[in-house]
């Protein structure tokens, strides 16, 4: 058997493969953006976080920098700080350092390897912080007990969710995802979420196409993934980045649109493309802090602070328990 049939035959039934098997057959195709976080697209994320026009982690990095020292100073003493989605681990770090003596950190994320790497470093830093990895989706539905096995009993739970990540989700995985967050939490846990709600598509629509192009490599190294992992053999040159403004669903969307008529073969299989036809590769929803916060309380969680950011309007919020809150109703993604 051929190197290539070979890797067909391993990569059928990976998570990878399933979805991109079944978002490619749909009539607006579409994979999702998990999948755009291997190792380069990370250190490709790093890049675009460093751009001027992406203003949501500068905006977040100055609310953790203006507000963290007093939140420390309050929150209980050996805190077990809980992070999803922790990429780099950059925002972490401003935490840890506000908080009293932390106890442990479990760092979860879907690119592997670049999540071992980032809290092996983040460990050197706080050597006294027992540091965890967990190489996890959070969206599966079992995701959340399996890190819910892996966290201290001992110290005071906090969440910490930045990078509004959130914003991946639409309203009702949203939803799910907040509710899970909570039964692992428990009762006098704290979550730390950060929310974009910036509407106006000439600050957006930079922020997801910016002029060096970072944004761009980011979404069509998806397609190189593709390519590596699945026995892809789709013509880069043949593709272009796009970011849209979807006002009705209050959202940017990422497309990578076919340049001309071509097929493209994926584990064996062919997917024909028109000229102009694209595969939807990411939403970042924008919430209102009223949509937001009506979302957090379905899910079991009341509002305490908010620090928003001047310029840019980002939040930062830190949501409280609500006690004894029945979980919403497990449903796939
Ligand atoms: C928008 S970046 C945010 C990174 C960092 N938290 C920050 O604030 O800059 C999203 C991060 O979530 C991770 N991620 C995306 N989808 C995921 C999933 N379903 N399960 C686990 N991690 C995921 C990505 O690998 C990436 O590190």
């Amino acid at each position: 058997m051929s190197r290539a049939a070979t890797a067909r035959v391993y990569a059928q039934d990976t998570p990878f493969a399933r979805e991109v098997r079944t978002g490619l057959a749909q009539e607006q195709k579409s994979i999702p953006c998990t999948w755009l976080y291997d190792r380069r697209g990370s250190e490709l994320f790093e890049e675009i976080t460093q751009l001027r026009e992406y203003y949501p982690t500068r905006s977040e990095l100055a609310l953790l920098r203006d507000h963290l020292s007093n939140f420390g100073r309050d929150f209980g003493k050996h805190a077990c700080v809980l992070e999803i989605g922790a990429g780099a681990s950059r925002k972490t770090r401003l935490l840890l350092a506000a908080l009293r003596a932390p106890y442990a950190y479990l760092s979860v994320d879907i690119s592997e390897e670049f999540l071992y790497e980032a809290l092996q470093e983040l460990q050197s830093e706080f050597p006294e912080v027992r540091c965890t990895p967990l190489f996890l989706d959070f969206t599966e539905p079992s995701a959340l007990s399996k890190i819910g096995q892996r966290l201290p009993a001992e110290g005071p739970r906090l969440g910490f969710f930045p990078g509004s990540t959130i914003g991946n989700l639409d309203p009702e995985e949203a939803g799910r995802l907040l509710s899970r967050l909570g039964s692992v939490l428990e009762e006098e846990g704290a979550l730390m979420i950060g929310v974009d709600s910036t509407c106006d598509p000439k600050v957006l629509l930079p922020a997801y196409d910016d002029a060096r192009g970072v944004t761009a490599a980011f979404n069509l190294n998806l397609l190189v993934r593709v390519n590596r992992e699945l026995d892809g053999d789709f013509r880069l040159e043949n593709f272009r980045h796009e970011a849209r403004f979807d006002a009705e669903h209050s959202r940017v969307e990422m497309h990578l649109v076919s340049l001309l008529p071509q097929r493209v073969s994926v584990l064996g299989r062919t997917y024909l493309f028109e000229a102009g036809e694209s595969i939807h590769t990411e939403n970042s929803h924008k919430f209102s802090r009223a949509q937001f916060l009506q979302i957090a309380a379905k899910a079991g969680w009341s509002e305490g602070a908010i620090w928003t950011h001047p310029d840019s309007g980002f939040e930062v919020h830190v949501l409280r328990r609500l006690r004894a809150h029945p979980p919403l109703p497990i449903k796939r993604n």
